[in-house]
């Protein structure tokens, strides 16, 4: 399974890079306003820290031309950039065009299997389902990765799934245990599922015997 960081947030990017777990990076425009700097400088430089490893940048237009031209622009800020495509008609007929074209991209609000055959249909890199939305609603989002791996399964799709709206380290988990793709995960969440109280435990309790051992062997 990949990893994506979801965030905009370059400090969080560097710290999680560093622990050598990281794919990707995902950004939305709510992402990107929190960081309340320039779209395209902040695009290029969570690109130029990801090397070849992808990094979504969504498009704000809703039309599909407008969208067309929004994704070839954002294509070419790095080799990197994968775009973010909403899933609505117009945005179908879009990925349909910028697939044809070798751009890529990553269909993004879907919560439901329908939405992701369609993205699939229409040639998606990536869908990205929202699993922390479709909970806050009462509704099982964990049911919608699996109908969709399954989908994609039946029908050779190349459309891989990114688990999205992460907000707990289970969601990575079972998640994973039905074929999704890639998890887009908060920093905290990835902080998250390094821990347990167990291992912190076990680890002390072994250092203090092993120095309580030298210090017994320094007294013999
Ligand atoms: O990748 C989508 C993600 O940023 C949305 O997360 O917690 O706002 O539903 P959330």
């Amino acid at each position: 399974m990949k990893f994506f960081m979801d965030t905009a947030n370059i400090e969080e990017i560097k710290r999680a890079d560093s622990w050598g777990v990281v794919d990707g990076v995902t950004t939305n425009p709510t992402l990107i306003a929190r960081e309340g700097r320039d779209f395209e400088a902040t695009v290029k430089e969570i690109c130029a820290l990801m090397g070849n490893r992808p990094v979504s940048a969504e498009v704000v237009s809703t039309e599909a031309d407008a969208m067309i031209a929004e994704a070839r622009k954002l294509a070419k800020w790095a080799d990197n950039v994968v775009v973010k495509i909403p899933m609505i008609k117009e945005g179908m007929k879009a990925v349909k065009v910028l697939s044809a074209e070798g751009i890529r991209t990553n269909v993004t609000l879907v919560f439901t299997a329908a939405q992701g055959l369609l993205a699939a249909k229409a040639g998606a890199t990536y869908c990205s389902p929202f699993l922390g939305r479709l909970e806050d609603m009462a509704t099982d989002a964990m049911g919608l990765v699996k109908q969709l791996a399954q989908i994609y399964s039946n029908y050779g799709y190349k459309t891989q799934i990114i688990v999205a709206s992460a907000r707990r380290p289970e969601h990575v988990v079972q998640t994973a245990c039905w074929g999704a793709h890639v998890a887009t995960v908060p920093f905290k969440v990835l902080d998250q599922m390094f821990g347990h109280p167990l291992t912190d435990r076990g680890l002390e309790a072994f250092l203090a015997d092993w120095n309580k051992l030298q210090e017994e062997l320094g007294k013999q």
